[in-house]
């Protein structure tokens, strides 16, 4: 078989550092890639203007596969302020580059697993009867539609006469705003299409069922959001009925859903939802499983075969130059894992797996975080390890 080429893409702060401890990892288990390096991030913007040049798309394009780590965004106005001097009076507008990233390839299929690792210190427990102390294990997986929703960038502030007249129209809006100025109104809307909302739902049907999970829970809102969380709920419904009948449809609305997180996460397996609700929901469940040193994340487009790969932390500046990097490279590692997965290399994508579970349940090596230490630059003196100690531990187990 031919060699894979990964577009390896290390962004800002510490993405650099977890992507090129993964890499390490990747390499030590056998997974035979070549990588060219994309660029991607801050510096790209203050350089060029554009933190996504394309010719990072064009190696995408070409590869289809990218492994991330992480950029840096800021405000409008910072990002208009660090640009270099001869870029700042030509109108550039910054945007993030991994919406950019979604949005051109149409990733629209977003899977974030939380999984708890058994020995992790930072999983979530409960009170049981008679006072004892139970730790639910966590095994469920969110597919959150990536590019529609309330982050598809269908708003406006002081809309114009056009799209106004069109809001009139609405007997809601006529009854409820139009006592509102024109110039004091802004609206974000929630576009949900059958297309996308279908392909959603099928790839969270066909994952539990691979995986052998019992339920599918769509967790959205469609007593009040009728339209939108209405129309996934009852393709929800079809699609069930007609080619997963083995499997139950559970329906939670994404707010109850938040209380019971900590009440049963245990009893839900595949949880899909829109865009801004799974966004809300994975970050939910990843807290239960050790935080943001832990959460992972793939974005593909299933016609195309082009997917993304990142954890779901950023590039957390305040770690970035400290002369030993003391982050926690797992959730980069297991997004890894997803790309493994993603390209049939399951049997490597399980070793890893395998070798950090060993590393987390024996204990011996954590990170800062999973000592719940304040991270400062002398945690590794105090006990913890660093971000290179960790995936020299993962390795080892390989
Ligand atoms: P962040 O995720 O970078 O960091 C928040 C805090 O979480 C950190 O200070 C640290 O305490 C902890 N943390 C993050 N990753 C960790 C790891 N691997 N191990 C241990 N602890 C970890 O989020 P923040 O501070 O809100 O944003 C920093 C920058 O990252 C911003 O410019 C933001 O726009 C960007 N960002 C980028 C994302 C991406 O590239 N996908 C996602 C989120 C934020
Ligand atoms: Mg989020």
């Amino acid at each position: 078989m031919s060699k894979r080429t990964i577009v390896k893409m290390p962004g800002d702060g510490i993405g650099k550092v977890v992507l090129e401890e993964t890499i390490r990892v990747l390499d030590a288990a056998g997974f035979e890639a070549d990588y060219v390096e994309g660029d991607i991030g801050w510096e790209f913007w203050c350089k060029e203007g554009n933190p996504l040049p394309d010719r990072t798309i064009k190696l995408i394009e070409e590869h289809k596969i990218g492994l991330f780590g992480a950029i840096t965004s800021k405000p409008k106005d910072a990002a208009t302020s660090e640009l270099s001097e001869e870029l700042k009076d030509k109108g550039l507008v910054y945007s993030s580059p991994i919406v950019g990233l979604r949005q051109h390839f149409g990733l629209d299929i977003c899977m974030r697993p939380c999984r708890t690792y058994k020995g992790n210190p930072l999983n979530f427990i409960r009170r049981g009867p008679n006072n004892t102390i139970e730790e639910p294990e966590v095994d469920v997986v969110i597919f959150r539609q990536n590019t529609e929703g309330l982050y598809g960038g269908v708003e406006w502030s002081n809309p114009s006469e056009q799209v106004y007249d069109a809001l009139m129209t609405h007997p809601k809006f006529k009854k409820n705003f139009e006592w509102c100025p024109k110039e004091e109104l802004s609206v974000s809307t929630r576009i949900f299409t059958k297309k996308y909302t279908e392909r959603i739902l099928r790839a969270a049907f066909e994952h539990a069922k691979k995986y052998g999970y019992k339920s599918v829970t769509v967790c959205e809102k469609p007593n009040v959001i009728r339209e939108t969380s209405g129309m996934m709920y009852k393709l929800a419904q079809e699609i069930q009925k007609k080619d997963y009948p083995n499997i139950q449809l559970w329906n939670t609305n994404i707010d109850a859903q938040m209380m019971w997180l900590t009440k049963n996460p245990e009893d839900y397996g595949v949880i899909v939802a829109g865009n801004m609700f799974g966004d809300i929901v994975s970050d939910g469940f990843a807290g239960l499983i050790g935080g943001l040193g832990f959460a992972c994340s793939a974005q593909f487009n299933p016609e195309t075969g082009i997917g993304v790969f990142e954890p779901t932390h950023g590039s957390a500046p305040k770690y970035a130059d400290y002369e030993t990097s003391i982050v926690n490279p797992i959730a980069m590692i297991e997004s890894a894992c997803m790309m493994l997965d993603f390209i049939n290399e399951n049997e490597i994508a399980a070793k890893i797996r395998k070798a950090v579970a060993e590393v987390v349940s024996e204990g011996q090596v954590r990170t800062y975080d999973m000592m719940k230490m304040p991270g400062r630059p002398d945690v590794v003196e105090k006990g913890a390890a660093s971000t290179q100690q960790m995936a020299d531990a993962v390795i080892a187990k390989l």
